[in-house]
């Protein structure tokens, strides 16, 4: 049995990511961190890499599987382009697994403020980690098993979010659906096509000037009554909260917030005022226990209109300017006015002008109430959307304590897996992103988030019918699977690619036919504390050509994924470490079966087709419309 332990450096502040505590014990005294150098300077920590190390973990950031060659920077971000020269976006989840055949070492940073993983980025061999302040835990293992390091690290973090078996079906969103009109539109495209619909996400246009659980209610005359027929055909309607509130006379979330207290305030005492979608507003201080449970209970207006279900936005927090620093951008811009724009200036004008949001300096500006004392932001601004999700959680566990409500979160931290899911932001409708959103799954699962997952097709950026049909081939395997764009896009509901929608019809329908399997594998995860995606590296360690695969995943323990995401491929290369039965689906009575030996193989995959590798030991077998698969 592999054992975490817990060694402390400086005064770190209890975050409530690990339950289960392992007796702690103080840098001096444990000797530091098996393997790993303090720096001089105190806050950087240096592990030497042996060539034949892989790795893994951080959940959700950019790049491959293996983390191995890039500087990754824990500082929930609103970061609208996921490419590869980014360090951030909006997770902070510090766990590294470091392996290879000689042995495995988990590690888990646990402190709210920034920390820099330089994976090989300055120095190849070298594993720098650097602490924003001196206080740290550090959670610690080693052993010869990676995975049972995983299943360790999970189980003291606790047990994931257990998601209502209604979730697992497939949703529609779009930033821009006005009112009820434009939703009944959506749900009869679908219905039209034959394809399923089980939820329709509601963006911030269904609330009264995107003040949170406000309704428009010119948009959406009767909501409750709109919830009932819309449940009625089987279709649950699943609004966003964002984490500003609207500074508003008379809007009595602000003004409760103002008497009580309860929002974040500047040094002198002052709420601190700051912008989003509904202009100036407070963030509530979800830090401090009762502000919590007074932002979890404003909830209870949508509970009561037969809401269940709710997705946490813009949480990291994301703040869009502040008054201070925008009246600084003019004046600075008038001075510049009238003055020759050499390139320097041009620049200058370029960057006053391209930077006002989500500033460092404007998160050092306010403070919270948290565990007795009082915290500068910055400090602890990687817990902020794990505490609104958790506020949201805990209330529904007040307030409806017999329903099951489905929540997930854009920003994280380890310890919100407990409360809800995440999906993964602003991604886009590109190729990259599609394979992107495989790697990201198992360091997700490894930090406990199992309900998971992408914006399908793509948020921002114009997505095609064929890279839809692809995504769909993969998001019909991750629990969360929701179809998502963004205002201004091209529209992409599956019934508008007119031609494919027979298709789509099907491969929806072979989702809906594999949810007791991914439900049941869900389930046994949770409880065992598995991964439910399990990279092939991790599964076959003593197969070193597996190392290197990064575009196939296991998918509980009897199935092995292998999407395509290349544009205009009809097929792809895989390699199969062990025998395995493909599966190749059309629908969920067409199919194909082919009992390939283990080594390399090139499968013929047509734009409509998914593949499905069955792995030695086990069946899948199709009976009328369910498949079932042991
Ligand atoms: C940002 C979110 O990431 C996106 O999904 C949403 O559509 C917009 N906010 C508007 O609410």
């Amino acid at each position: 049995m592999v054992q975490y332990r817990k060694i402390i450096l400086g005064d770190p502040l209890e975050t409530e990511a690990v339950v289960e505590q392992p007796e702690a014990e103080q840098w001096e005294e444990a000797g530091g961190l098996p393997g790993f150098l303090l720096g001089r300077e105190k806050k950087i920590l240096r592990y030497r890499m042996r060539d034949s190390q892989l790795v893994y973990g951080l959940g959700e950031t950019v790049r491959g599987i293996n983390k191995r060659g890039w500087k990754y920077i824990s500082d929930c971000s609103d970061e609208t382009n996921h490419t590869e020269d980014r360090n951030s976006l909006y997770a902070a989840q510090n766990f590294l697994l470091i392996f290879d055949e000689q042995g495995a070492q988990a590690l888990f940073v646990d402190t709210p403020g920034r920390v820099i993983f330089d994976i090989g980025f300055t120095h190849a061999a070298s594993l720098e980690i650097t602490l924003d302040e001196l206080d740290a835990a550090f959670y610690y293992a080693e052993g010869s098993d990676p995975l049972e390091l995983i299943r360790e690290f999970r189980r003291i973090i606790g047990p994931s979010y257990l998601p209502p078996k209604w979730a697992f079906g497939y949703g529609q969103s779009r930033w821009g659906y006005k009112n009820e009109q434009d939703i009944r539109r959506v749900v009869e495209g679908y219905e039209k096509a034959g394809i399923p619909l089980d939820m329709v996400y509601l963006d911030i246009d269904y609330m009264d000037h995107f003040k949170d659980f406000t309704v428009d209610s010119e948009a959406f005359p009767d909501l409750p009554g709109f919830v009932r027929e819309m449940k009625e055909k089987g279709i649950h309607l699943i609004p966003i909260i964002d984490a500003g509130v609207k500074i508003e006379e008379g809007y009595p979330v602000y003004e409760e917030g103002v008497k009580e207290g309860y929002f974040c305030k500047k040094e002198d005492g002052e709420e601190f005022r700051t912008a989003v979608w509904p202009g100036l507003v407070h963030f509530p201080d979800v830090l401090n226990d009762k502000a919590r449970e007074w932002f979890g209970n404003q909830y209870r207006t949508l509970l009561d209109m037969g809401i269940d279900g709710f997705w946490n936005d813009m949480n990291e927090p994301t703040l869009f300017y502040t008054e201070e620093h925008l009246e600084e951008v003019f004046r600075r811009l008038e001075e510049l006015r009238g003055q020759e724009m050499d390139i320097w200036k041009f620049f200058e004008f370029g960057d006053l002008t391209g930077s006002i949001s989500s500033r460092a300096e404007d998160y050092r500006t306010f403070y919270h109430d948290f565990r007795g004392r009082k915290v500068r932001h910055d400090k602890v601004h990687n817990l902020y959307g794990y505490y609104m999700t958790r506020a949201a959680a805990e209330a529904f566990r007040r307030l409806a304590p017999d329903r099951e409500i489905l929540l997930f979160s854009r920003s994280s931290y380890v310890g919100m897996h407990r409360y809800g899911g995440v999906w993964t932001g602003d991604n886009k409708s590109w190729w990259s992103h599609l394979l992107l959103n495989l790697q990201q799954l198992p360091a997700l699962n490894m930090c406990g988030f199992l309900y998971s997952g992408a914006d399908t097709g793509g948020f921002g950026s114009d997505c095609t019918e064929d890279l839809m049909m692809r995504w769909v081939e993969l998001s019909m395997f991750t629990p969360l699977f929701r179809n998502h764009a963004a205002l201004g896009t091209r529209v992409q509901e599956l019934y508008r690619f007119e031609e494919l929608a027979p298709d789509f019809a099907n491969l929806i329908r072979l989702r809906h036919a594999l949810i007791p399997y991914l439900y049941e594998q869900f389930v046994r995860a949770r409880e065992q504390n598995d991964l439910l995606f399990t990279p092939l590296a991790l599964a076959y360690p003593s197969d070193r050509r597996v190392r290197t695969v990064e575009d196939q995943l296991l998918l509980g323990d009897a199935l092995m994924i292998a999407p395509v995401y290349i544009q205009n491929a009809v097929g792809r290369y895989v390699y199969l470490p062990e025998p395995m039965t493909l599966c190749r689906f059309r629908s969920v009575t067409d199919y194909d079966r082919l009992e390939l030996p283990a080594g390399d193989h090139y499968i013929d995959l047509a734009l409509n087709e998914v593949a499905i590798f069955v792995r030695p030991g086990h069946t899948l077998e199709v009976t009328g419309d369910t498949i079932s698969i042991r």
